[in-house]
């Protein structure tokens, strides 16, 4: 088990952001940053599917056989078993690859939350945590994805109560502070 450290916390403690492993935490979903094709890669999607196991990978090939024949579009989100990890639940997203969408890569990042949290909340799930979707391999500047995740955050988080913690976990302290400095929580700018 890592040694996670809470760096900081918003919106009356409901937002907590940490340094850990994804893959340690015992919430009802923790949000995978997968790839189109559902069937695993590096980062924390190599993680989740090593530490989960194949029952993971199999539910994904399920999906893919019949709801995403073509794959899993960006910004959509699924949900699976979480296998032999400590979470519930695994949600799938697909993050914006940076400089591939013309512009449009804050939207698609915010529909990755926004998709997970929906996803979420049809299966009564109170407890969510989120890796910095689409910061590694997928080339997103870590403050320009700190603004869009904290903007949507705060627009979603003032509708609705009915999560009671949402964490969003960095690999490492200088990913984790990057997030502080950049995040504009309380901000609900429509643009993002
Ligand atoms: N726990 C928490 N965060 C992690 C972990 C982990 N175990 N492993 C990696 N990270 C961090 C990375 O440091 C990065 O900041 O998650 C963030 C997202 O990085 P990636 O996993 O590379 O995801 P992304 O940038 O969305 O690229 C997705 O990479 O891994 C492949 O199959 C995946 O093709 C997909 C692409």
């Amino acid at each position: 088990m890592s040694v996670e450290t809470v760096v900081d916390r918003y919106l009356d403690g409901r937002i907590t952001v940490l340094i850990g492993d994804l893959t340690d935490q015992r919430v009802d979903a923790i949000v995978n940053a997968a790839n189109a094709s559902l069937l695993g890669g590096g980062g924390v999607d190599g993680a989740i599917h090593r530490r989960g196991g194949p029952a993971i990978l199999e539910t994904c090939r399920a999906i893919r056989a019949t709801r995403y024949p073509q794959g899993l579009p960006t910004g959509e989100a699924v949900i699976t078993t979480a296998g032999e990890l400590p979470a519930r639940y695994v949600i799938h997203t697909v993050g914006p690859i940076y400089g591939q969408h013309r512009g449009d890569e804050p939207r698609l990042l915010a529909n990755c939350y926004r998709r997970s949290i929906e996803v979420a909340r049809e299966h009564a799930l109170t407890t969510i945590a989120f890796p910095a979707i689409s910061t590694g391999v997928y080339g997103y500047p870590a403050s320009e994805a700190a603004s869009v995740v904290s903007r949507t955050l705060s627009q979603w988080l003032a509708t609705d109560d009915s999560f009671t913690e949402v964490r969003l976990v960095f690999f490492n302290r200088s990913h984790a502070e990057t997030f502080v400095a950049a995040a504009a929580f309380g901000a609900t700018d429509e643009s993002a």
